[in-house]
């Protein structure tokens, strides 16, 4: 720690607690006091302090992020096991549940329960010891899962640490990680139009972004959190489930919205009717309700039955399926060209809602499933998730089911289509394509890019169709009387669409750039450039080695970038929407990381026991761009040498292999020195 004086401790100290406060309101509350960039103000004083002083905080908010990708997770027991449940699948099976615990307890006593929905994400355990969260785990099969701290950290609702006069010396806090179905839906728009593949189902996608060995990935996901399950803890009492969950919230932890406690069975089944009866408003994915015996000491005398509790049960809700005929598959052109199938079905009802269209994501998909016009086919939908056909009944196909290809030409423009290479995605190569230049307008407007309330589908359909706007520099180019000529706007309505455009015009470079939709830029392809290049100019002809310099950054992305900016008619497009007033600031910028790192050319080879753990080492090492080997050769340049090393040790020096130490090494970091 150097250059640490009291004030700045304290100013360090004050700092974590007020930005931890601020995010608990945010994320948690969903009820801010401050606003975003009020926030990004102070934690860039906190980086800053940091930075300078040494002096970082295992709470801080800092630590959520910048944590290098890892080869594999690392296998973590569970002190105490992740059970499983068991399932009821009608209101008579939960009375049943009842029934069998009165019988195992032997008592017609009144029995207090706890109802909540059951969250569709992946499970894990959060380890807190002495408050601070040290571990963080999938639930695996059960016994032991897979540490994936460094990927929990990033999502804002997990505490970093619990503080307060209720801190016990160590719990297991389980709870389900899940993302919302809004941010499902733009997150598999965002990979259909990338020519990624897309997930199945919400659930999958929390999966997957939890299991990234990449955090950076982890932490664009937008990932939530409910907590709901105790695992193994000391230093602290709970008299049951509610007990629990009150101290939780008081802990701030996120909590199952809907939980109810609540006397007797039937008071019970009344409870899962009315989370059934919501489930289409829930901004999430729920699969059923989990009812809990609430008292801790009838948990116990309950017990566990092959891995599922005597004390629990889920109802599981109806799945949201149904089976219903293709009538047709047309083509439908996406923003930048991506020319997907979607399927129109014979109306049929899902979980109350009349479905006609179904995702057929991509032509390989329908090829793979061999889905053709005429088939009976099984629908899905999650939530408000865009229903998709998750089977085809091949023996109910009519004989002449006609087998559907891509098409050759956009059912749009009448441009061609043609397959990108090595992907899976078509594109509409029309320059001018109505249904193009539309979405992208659209998309330009849209909520993540640079948010213009008003401009939705409707408005953009009409705006288009008159001439007023035919590309998205076109929008800032309305005046009020444009809008008034039109039938969809008064005097009113026509004035907030102005102010909103107004508004939009001071931005940051991260959203700009996920506007203008290069191909696959997205959001976090965005952040990325972003955070390597601090102004748009410095983008304008770029070399492609620049943009592939950067870690994390695919090809496919880097040579669109550099495509993109090496079109002039591109920049001229942004010099005009400068002089048309739009302004952008780059928070995200982290000025040096387009250098090419201190360790450029050079090869280490580690051994022996490190005082950090050597995935870590190897991560700081490949971030200044050296390369982390594990064999000596005469490449090698430094071997790192830890406590009681091997036999690598002789071989270098036989070789005449330079040996520094941890200690050394990042002193070679810090002073910026290679060779
Ligand atoms: S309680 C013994 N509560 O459901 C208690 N689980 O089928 C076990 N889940 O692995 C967990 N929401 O991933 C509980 N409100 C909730 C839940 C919930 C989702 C998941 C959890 C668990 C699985 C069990």
């Amino acid at each position: 720690m150097n250059n640490l004086s009291k004030d700045m401790k304290q100013e360090i100290e004050r700092l974590v607690r007020d930005l931890n406060y601020h995010c608990y309101l945010y994320h948690v509350l969903d009820a801010p006091e401050i606003q975003d960039d009020e926030y990004d103000r102070l934690y860039r004083r906190l980086k800053g302090l940091e930075e300078s002083s040494g002096y970082v905080l295992p709470d801080s908010p800092t630590q959520r992020v910048g944590a290098a990708p890892l080869d594999k997770f690392e296998r973590v027991k569970h002190t105490e096991p992740m059970l499983s449940l068991g399932n009821a699948f009608s209101h008579e099976e939960v009375r049943e549940f009842e029934q069998r615990i009165r019988r195992y307890l032997k008592t017609d006593k009144e029995i207090e329960y706890t109802v909540e929905p059951k969250y569709d994400g992946i499970a894990i355990e959060l380890s807190y010891k002495k408050g601070i969260l040290h571990k963080a785990s999938t639930r695996g099969d059960g016994n032991a899962g897979e540490d994936v701290i460094q990927n929990i950290r990033t999502i804002m609702a997990v505490p970093l640490r619990i503080e307060g006069n209720e801190v016990p010396d160590s719990i297991d806090i389980r709870g389900e990680v899940y993302m919302d179905t809004g941010e499902f839906e733009a997150l598999n728009r965002m990979r259909e139009e990338a020519g990624e593949p897309v997930f199945a189902n919400p659930r999958n996608a929390a999966a997957g972004s939890v299991r990234q060995l990449d955090p950076a990935i982890t932490a664009e996901r937008n990932l939530h959190l409910a907590c709901y399950g105790l695992g193994a803890f000391q230093g602290i009492e709970f008299t049951g489930q509610w007990d629990f969950i009150k101290w939780l919230e008081k802990m701030r932890f996120p909590v199952p919205f809907m939980l109810r406690k609540v006397k007797g069975i039937e008071a019970v089944v009344d409870v899962v009717r009315e989370i059934e009866e919501r489930r289409n408003d829930f901004t999430f994915e729920a699969d059923g309700s989990v009812i809990k015996v609430n008292q801790f000491s009838l948990q116990q005398a309950l017990g566990v039955k092959t891995r599922e509790p005597r004390w629990a049960i889920a109802y599981k809700f109806p799945a949201h399926k149904g089976i219903t005929q293709i009538l047709a598959i047309e083509a439908s052109v996406g923003r930048l060209g991506t020319v997907t199938p979607v399927a129109s079905l014979k109306p049929v009802q899902i979980g109350g809602v009349t479905v006609s269209n179904s995702t057929l994501h991509n032509w390989d998909e329908v090829k793979r499933k061999d889905i053709r016009i005429g088939d009976t086919v099984e629908v899905e939908r999650a939530g408000d998730v865009i229903p998709h056909v998750i089977s085809v009944f091949t023996d109910k196909r009519p004989e002449n089911a006609e087998i559907i290809v891509p098409p050759s030409e956009c059912p749009v423009c009448g441009a061609s289509v043609e397959k990108e290479e090595g992907g899976v995605a078509y594109r509409c190569i029309g320059l001018n394509c109505a249904a193009q230049v539309q979405e992208r307008i659209q998309h330009y407007a849209s909520r993540a890019a640079m948010d213009i309330e008003g401009l939705g589908e409707k408005n953009v359909e009409l705006l288009y169709s008159r001439g007023l706007v035919r590309h998205f520099v076109d929008i800032y180019r309305l005046t009020r009387e444009d809008l008034l000529s039109l039938p969809r706007f008064a005097e009113k309505s026509a004035q907030n669409l102005i102010d909103a455009i107004e508004k939009s015009k001071s931005t940051t470079l991260a959203r700009f750039l996920y506007s203008i939709g290069i191909l696959h830029v997205g959001e976090y392809g965005a952040k990325l450039l972003a955070r390597h290049f601090n102004d748009i100019d410095d983008l304008f002809r770029v070399q492609e080695e620049k943009i592939i310099s950067i870690k994390q950054m695919g090809d496919k992305t880097a040579y669109a970038v550099a495509h993109f900016f090496q079109d002039s008619k591109n920049i001229e497009v942004i010099e005009e929407m400068k002089s048309l007033g739009l302004r952008i600031k780059n928070p995200d910028f982290k000025a040096g990381t387009m250098d090419k790192g201190h360790f450029q050319g050079l090869t280490f080879v580690i051994t022996g026991t490190m005082p950090v753990p050597r995935r870590e080492i190897e991560g700081i090492i490949e971030k200044e761009g050296g390369r982390a080997s594990n064999t000596i050769s005469k490449k090698t340049d430094y071997l790192v040498l830890g406590e009681s090393p091997g036999s690598k040790l002789q071989k270098a020096q036989s070789l005449g292999v330079q040996t520094i130490s941890y200690e050394e090494l990042m002193l070679m970091v810090k002073k910026g020195t290679g060779r």
